[in-house]
């Protein structure tokens, strides 16, 4: 039961934290001769082209962030309805919207490739692979999404749902989708970079993509859910990772079939295939390594023990003015496709200090990014007819609000089962939020700084290692939609790194003894006031 033995989660955890001196004394040099590739390139697979011609979807992007199965959004589909399985182009849609190459910047050194969903240092670490049956246009088999020719290769034909339902103990919403999309992380892709922080970015930059990609199904109305519980062992061997280099980190089932997923082989071969070298060499960091073992779920028993409901946790008193938030109504709120939202989405690289975020629109952006997650480490699942308690996250909001009208400077934290804001102590924070966030100017100018914060303790005690997981994901996941909350409402929004005990030590006593685990920054561009699309009604 490695996963339980919570002290190298602990390890893992204490040796990544960024601080005022190890930023100092670790100072890294990246080697440019030595950049890996962004991109995972078959050399021996023939390319199967997706169709480029994707409709704009239409659903308003702040109703596809906070809808879904949960009795919100497009209904569960019922004995009469057709069942939502996706096609070549629905599949398309999905894949370009999270993780599509959607601008190209020239800068002096070449050109680099911006995706669909924000990642840090634009390393791209994370790869998306199905595992499908037989579907309107694609015959069943377990493909890798290549974004650079945007085509699938196949690395397996034949129907091999059935292992991932056996990996998964048999999930329900894995039992039931025609394809289940696996994404993985390749450590030296980022770690060129972030060194061995780079199993916390897995997270988080695995999280911006599944905020997009949930967003994207909920418009095409398929059901889906993140499922992190699985047996690494048997989806790595599936998807063929060389485990010491790449690793499986979440899957979301997509869609509904009446077709049950056959009984898997006994035995899945082993699959070798050649790709492109991601750079002249690969230096490894073990530590992840390590984290990523202590972290590993070993059979369908330790999976099925594993999943359910989060810890119990229940708001605490408010320490000061609690001030409830006003989010937007469906008639009032941008109403701008989640299609264009997510093409106009780019990390703003400095805010207008002198701008300020009106009140109903920092509203907005909290509310709808803090709704459900359809997640099996979140809770019960939603049925078509049953009212779903409100499910609780990992992370708690603790907020450095400069400028929002009607809001005083300070320091806050979200109650988020008042939906308000609790004053913890009111000033002008901006130096500090700017030191928090390793010193950046983003976080100093920008309408306010957001902190993720979570009890590790709990999160490791009820979830073991695994549980460290599933805090980074979500945390990338919530601020995924951040930015698609901001720019759906004329604002910019970016991820950030920090000073991991000192962001405690500020919201301290509140945050005493919890772990920072994300941070994004809000507010109007400096470059370019974008228009702001709201209809007023
Ligand atoms: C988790 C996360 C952390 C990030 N941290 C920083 C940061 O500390 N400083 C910064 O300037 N940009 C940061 N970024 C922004 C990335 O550099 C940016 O997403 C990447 O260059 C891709 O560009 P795009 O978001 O405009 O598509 C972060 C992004 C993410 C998703």
């Amino acid at each position: 039961m490695r996963n339980h033995e919570t002290a190298a989660g602990w390890a893992y955890h204490d040796a990544t934290k960024h601080s005022f001196r190890s930023v100092r004394d670790k100072a890294h040099f990246l080697d440019w001769s030595n950049k890996p590739l962004p991109f995972k390139i078959y050399t021996t697979l023939d390319p199967i082209e997706l169709p480029r011609e994707v409709p704009p979807l239409e659903m308003p992007a702040l109703e596809a962030i906070s809808s879904g199965e949960w009795g919100i959004g497009p209904p569960l589909p019922t004995p009469d309805s057709p069942l939502p399985i996706p096609d070549l182009k629905g599949l398309a849609q999905i894949l370009y919207y999270s993780a599509g190459v959607t601008k190209i910047k020239q800068h002096p050194g070449g050109e680099i490739m911006f995706r669909a969903a924000a990642c840090t240092g634009a390393l791209y670490e994370i790869d998306l692979y199905l595992v499908c049956g037989d579907l309107p246009d694609l015959e069943a088999g377990v493909y890798h999404f290549s974004p650079h020719d945007f085509s699938l290769r196949r690395l397996r034909r034949g129907d091999y749902r059935g292992e991932i339902a056996r990996a998964t103990a048999r999930e329900p919403d894995v039992m039931r989708a025609p394809v289940t999309i696996i994404c993985a992380g390749t450590y030296w892709r980022n770690a060129w970079k972030y060194q061995a922080r780079t199993y916390r970015h897995f997270g988080w930059d695995n999280g911006t993509m599944l905020a997009n990609l949930m967003a994207t199904a909920t418009a095409l109305n398929l059901p889906a859910r993140v499922v992190m519980g699985f047996v690494d062992e048997d989806v790595n061997r599936l998807l063929g990772l060389d485990s010491d280099r790449e690793a499986a980190f979440s899957m979301v089932s997509l869609g509904r079939t009446s077709q049950p997923a056959p009984e898997p082989p006994a035995e899945i071969e082993r699959l070798e295939m050649e790709t492109e070298p991601l750079s002249p060499s690969e230096f490894d960091y073990p530590a992840m390594r390590e984290m990523h073992t202590a972290s590993s779920l070993l059979d369908e028993d330790e999976v099925r023990r594993w999943r359910g409901s989060p810890p119990e946790r229940r708001e605490p008193e408010p320490q000061g003015r609690l001030i409830p938030l006003k989010p937007l109504g469906e008639e009032e709120m941008s109403r701008e496709g989640i299609g264009a939202v997510i093409l106009k989405r780019g990390s703003t690289r400095r805010f207008d200090r002198s701008s300020s975020l009106s009140f109903d629109q920092f509203s907005t952006l909290l509310y709808r990014s803090m709704r459900e997650i359809p997640a099996d480490f979140l809770g019960p699942v939603a049925t078509a007819s049953g009212a779903v308690p409100a499910a609780q996250h990992l992370n708690q909001l603790y907020l450095i609000v400069h400028a929002v009208d009607g809001l005083q400077p300070g320091a806050y934290s979200l109650d988020r089962e008042r939906w308000a804001l609790d004053l913890l102590k009111a000033g002008e924070f901006r130096r500090e939020a700017g030191y928090l966030g390793l010193e950046q100017a983003l976080p100093a100018e920008a309408a306010a700084a957001i902190f993720f914060i979570a009890d590790l303790n709990a999160v490791f005690e009820r979830f073991g290692n695994r549980g460290y997981r599933a805090a980074q994901l979500e945390a990338g996941i919530i601020g995924g939609k951040m930015y698609l909350a901001a720019y759906a409402q004329g604002f910019g929004a970016s991820g950030l790194t920090f000073y991991d005990d000192e962001v405690i030590e500020f919201f301290s006593p509140r945050a005493q003894g919890k772990s920072a685990i994300f941070q994004v920054a809000v507010g109007k561009s400096a470059k370019r006031r974008m228009e702001v699309t709201q209809t007023a009604t």
